[in-house]
């Protein structure tokens, strides 16, 4: 008798910290692993890490910031209407909450990932670079593919490691886009997916094209580099190389990690600038404010050479 009042008094202290919260946000749970404190807040921050003691993502960037960031993806003359959306979106980061994406360090440091991260993936899916209004940074997620792709991507020199699949066509696709077999097939063995003989998988799937995204903001592409992720959030300590190469930690060293030569080193480009503008632009959008995006130097990469070598995995994007 007495352990069934237990539970039932347990039950509802639950329901009271959670109706404290967001609406749709698990409780906290809370022990010490070795002397630190770890948490598990249910599906979207789970698995005991102490990242999961922070706030979650959908606890400070909600629905409809989001729907204010992309406002004009579902419009009619963009070209994946329907497709992308807040939850699976939420959904794909609940995978890398647990080891910190967006749930590092303070709330400030939270949200400047999170603004980092959808400006690239803003930047490189707006139909926004035309005649469009409102310009590039009002079209974000306005693509899930690549539209007239001039070739098959299928590079030769990988037919032992990842062998384009007959039929198969690796154009850009996903929220940074992916191309190339080598890509699609490297992808592939880290998410678990057979990307490779599906490259469609991507831009069938939202959930999908998010999680491969954040896999590449949160992953090395190359050894000795860091990931856009560790930039973002302060885990970088750029090496003496680094610095006489003028690459200093903040949004900028970040292009350089995803574009690299495409993108950095070559002064004042409008393909860089571009992207500033979405990450400002969506700092404010969220209320952050772009004041806290840091000094012009951190944010550009215009002077920084490349991170060498270059990197592999968007690379070859759409230029
Ligand atoms: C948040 O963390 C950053 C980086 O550690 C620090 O510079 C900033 O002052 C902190 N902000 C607040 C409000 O504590
Ligand atoms: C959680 O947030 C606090 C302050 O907001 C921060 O100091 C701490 O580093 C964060 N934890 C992790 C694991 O990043
Ligand atoms: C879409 O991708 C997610 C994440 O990889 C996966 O969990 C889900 O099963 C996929 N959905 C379909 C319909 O394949
Ligand atoms: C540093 O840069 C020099 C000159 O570009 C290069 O030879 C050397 O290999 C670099 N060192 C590292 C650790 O990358």
């Amino acid at each position: 008798m007495e352990t069934k009042h237990m539970c039932l008094l347990v039950t509802t202290l639950l329901f009271i910290i959670v109706s404290i919260g967001d609406a749709d946000t698990s409780p906290i749970l809370v022990k010490k692993i070795k002397g630190k404190k770890v948490c598990d807040q249910g599906w979207e921050c789970k698995g005991w890490s102490e990242y999961c003691c922070n706030l979650t993502i959908s606890q400070y960037f909600d629905y409809y910031q989001f729907e204010n960031l992309f406002s004009k993806r579902n419009s009619p003359v963009a070209h994946a209407v329907g497709f992308w959306d807040f939850k699976s979106f939420i959904t794909a980061s609940a995978i890398y909450q647990p080891l910190g994406f967006g749930t590092t360090g303070n709330k400030t440091t939270q949200m400047l990932e999170i603004a980092a991260f959808l400006a690239h993936v803003g930047s490189q899916t707006s139909c926004g670079y035309g005649v469009v209004t409102g310009g590039p940074t009002a079209w974000g997620l306005c693509y899930n593919k690549e539209m007239s792709p001039m070739q098959d991507y299928c590079d030769d020199n990988y037919k032992y490691t990842y062998p384009c699949a007959p039929g198969a066509l690796y154009f850009g696709r996903g929220a940074l886009p992916v191309f190339w077999n080598y890509n699609y097939g490297y992808l592939a063995d880290c998410l678990k997916v057979d990307l490779l003989h599906h490259p469609e998988y991507l831009e069938q799937n939202a959930t999908l094209a998010f999680q491969a995204a954040i896999f590449q903001w949160t992953t090395p592409l190359k050894k000795g580099q860091p990931s856009a992720h560790d930039i973002m959030v302060g885990n970088w300590k750029p090496t003496k190389n680094d610095t006489s190469s003028n690459r200093v930690p903040g949004f900028g060293a970040t292009m350089n990690i995803l574009y690299g030569e495409r993108t950095c080193g070559k002064g004042d480009i409008d393909a860089m600038n571009t992207i500033i503008t979405h990450y400002l632009y969506y700092l404010d959008l969220m209320g952050v404010g772009r004041e806290q995006a840091g000094a012009h130097e951190v944010l550009t990469c215009a002077e920084q050479k490349p991170f060498n070598p270059s990197t592999p995995t968007t690379d070859s994007a759409s230029s």
